[in-house]
């Protein structure tokens, strides 16, 4: 007996990062998983590990059509949809705003904000038909406060929020419970590959040794705190949000005293 037996949960930018994390951990709990991503040679390797249980639907969120696809894949595989985790994500390139051209804004909303209002939006009537549902919108602690440099990032993770509380009241009543989790900085490829066109990781912008918990953040860290709030354990929590940052969002730590 397992925390998700006879569940199906679909996972965006499932292929690779804290997605990968997320879908492993679901599927050794038992949950049937649908891997929704852009890279199909890391999806299909992800089913192979798998095996059992597994599916890879090529879901690129910014796009309606692929969300439809995706659920339907879960249905068709699985016979429905309990589970959504909103996770795919993307951050600009560090520039100023008045040296941010449109074209990025309106990607870097297109996919974190966007993608989610499309995945609510098609996973919906799925998540009605299963005895409970749960959505996990990944945001960030950057979506808490100002970060110069990531403006596009910023507002898209702020504006998650609001979406996360407003489809909570929305779906409340049909047993959906909708979450968000902010992490802090997680050891995944999203910090340590430069973003596009620009010269330097975010991990450079965040030494973690100040901090109260003075290390990187795993995936897993992230995966726990997922797996609690789309499990039962968790009918009373919607509309929430939950930091996950080692102590980041506090400011530096008080320093022991040199003997
Ligand atoms: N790593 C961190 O420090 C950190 C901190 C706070 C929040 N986050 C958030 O966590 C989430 C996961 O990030 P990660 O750390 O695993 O980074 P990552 O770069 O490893 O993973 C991001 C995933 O999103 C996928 N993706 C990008 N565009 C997509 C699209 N249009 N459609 C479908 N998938 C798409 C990528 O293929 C990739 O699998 C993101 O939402 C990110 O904003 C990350």
């Amino acid at each position: 007996m397992h925390r998700f037996d006879n569940q199906t949960v679909l996972v965006t930018g499932g292929t690779g990062g804290q997605g990968s994390s997320h879908v492993r951990a679901f599927h050794a709990e038992g949950a049937n998983v649908v891997i929704g991503g852009i890279d199909a040679e890391r999806g299909d390797a992800l089913v192979d590990e798998l095996g059992d249980r597994a599916r890879f639907a090529h879901l690129d969120v910014t796009d309606e059509s692929s969300w439809s696809a995706a659920v339907t894949t879960a249905e068709r595989a699985f016979g429905g949809l309990s589970v959504l985790v909103n996770n795919a994500g993307v951050q600009n390139p560090p520039a100023l705003i008045e040296h941010t051209d449109q074209a990025t804004w309106s990607r870097i909303l297109d996919v974190n904000l966007t993608g989610a209002f499309l995945g609510i939006k098609a996973a919906v009537p799925a998540l009605r038909r299963s005895t409970e549902g749960a959505v996990v919108n990944i945001a960030s602690t950057m979506g808490l406060g100002g970060t110069a440099h990531y403006a596009p990032y910023v507002a898209s993770k702020w504006a998650l929020r609001g979406l996360t509380q407003t489809a909570a009241l929305e779906l409340g009543r049909d047993r959906i419970r909708v979450n968000t989790i902010h992490p802090g900085v997680i050891a995944t490829p999203f910090i340590h590959e430069p973003a596009a066109g620009a010269g330097a990781a975010i991990a450079d912008f965040y030494s973690p040794e100040p901090f109260a918990v003075p290390r990187l953040g795993e995936p897993a860290d992230v995966t726990r705190l997922l797996l609690f709030l789309a499990s039962p354990e968790a009918s009373f929590i919607t509309g929430s949000e939950y930091v996950i940052d080692g102590g980041l969002q506090l400011g530096p730590a008080l320093q022991a005293e040199a003997a």
